[in-house]
């Protein structure tokens, strides 16, 4: 598996005003955008051919994959090299390639718009707001269950029965091996009615059939054409290509589009970071003193 669908082109209306007129993957975690991780995540998976599904107001995304010659010389005049090398670091991470999505009908549209570019063999799909442990490999572990179901696989996460209605729902088995059988998949289900607490997080590896899906499929919920409905034609269907498995995701993850999650990130980034970890942590003890 060499090539990846990065979907950035939502509307990120969770941060409004904020993302009226900037990308909400371009908002900073420390000193990177988030949509920088995910790209760094998928270069370390060997996913080197990436197409990113842009829109309106996402020219930032692509500037920042892009060179900066002026900015270089001058960061080159002053000798500032460490900077230098960060700058254009994001230039050379990838082949990147841009797609407009027109208008931002779902998930599931945005991820058709890139068929021709995919062809005919497994692809990625990383979802640009959601940031995972960087120690983690769960795209090489997709890719694994991939080749030996031949179907296509997502990643799920458990998360409190509560918090279920916010994602997609797997109705699943456990298979002999580590991965599991998806019999069915719910979006945004209500947690009384809800088959488990699997909810469906934003890494997949899927089987080009999706395509021939994903052309069919109707508008479903919130009037979007979702990617959950396809992968639910996927999971019952018959012949090549056909089933859906999953891989429980047990690492820790953020969902950069949320407030309270893209708050959270940064502390966990800046507790760890080799320079603010000790300032930040210092800052906290005394912010979380008891009011005398
Ligand atoms: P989200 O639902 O999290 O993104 O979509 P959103 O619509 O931008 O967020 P809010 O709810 O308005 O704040 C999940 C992923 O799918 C992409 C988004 O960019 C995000 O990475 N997406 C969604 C598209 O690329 N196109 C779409 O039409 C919808």
């Amino acid at each position: 598996m060499r090539k990846a669908i990065i979907p950035a082109a939502g509307l990120g209306t969770r941060f409004l005003p904020a993302t009226k007129a900037m990308p909400k993957e371009m908002l900073p975690l420390i000193d990177r955008p988030a949509i920088q991780y995910v790209v760094e995540e998928a270069v370390r998976a060997g996913l080197t051919d990436i197409v990113m599904i842009t829109g309106r107001n996402k020219r930032a995304l692509e500037d920042h994959f892009d060179r900066e010659p002026f900015l270089e010389q001058s960061l080159a005049n002053k000798g500032d090299l460490s900077k230098l090398a960060a700058v254009q670091k994001s230039s050379m991470l990838a082949d990147i390639h841009y797609l407009r999505q027109g208008d931002p009908l779902g998930l599931g549209h945005a991820v058709l718009k890139a068929r021709k570019h995919i062809g005919n063999e497994p692809f990625a799909v990383l979802l640009g707001d959601d940031l995972l442990d960087e120690q983690d490999e769960i795209l090489n572990e997709m890719a694994d269950v991939q080749r030996l179901t031949g179907g296509s696989v997502v990643a799920l996460m458990e998360v409190h029965p509560s918090e279920i209605s916010a994602y997609g729902c797997a109705d699943a088995t456990q298979t002999a091996g580590k991965h599991l059988r998806i019999k069915g998949l719910v979006e945004k289900p209500n947690p009384s009615t809800a088959p488990s607490n699997l909810a469906v997080i934003g890494r997949y590896v899927l089987h080009p059939r999706i395509f021939d899906i994903l052309a069919e499929t109707p508008p479903g919920r919130g009037g979007e054409i979702q990617l959950t409905d396809a992968l639910q034609t996927l999971a019952v269907a018959e012949g090549p290509g056909s089933g859906v498995y999953g891989v429980v995701f047990r690492g820790r993850r953020f969902d950069t589009g949320d407030k309270l999650s893209y708050l959270k990130a940064i502390f966990t980034l800046a507790l760890e970071h080799v320079d603010l970890g000790p300032g930040i942590r210092e800052w906290l003890d005394e912010s979380l003193l008891p009011v005398p």
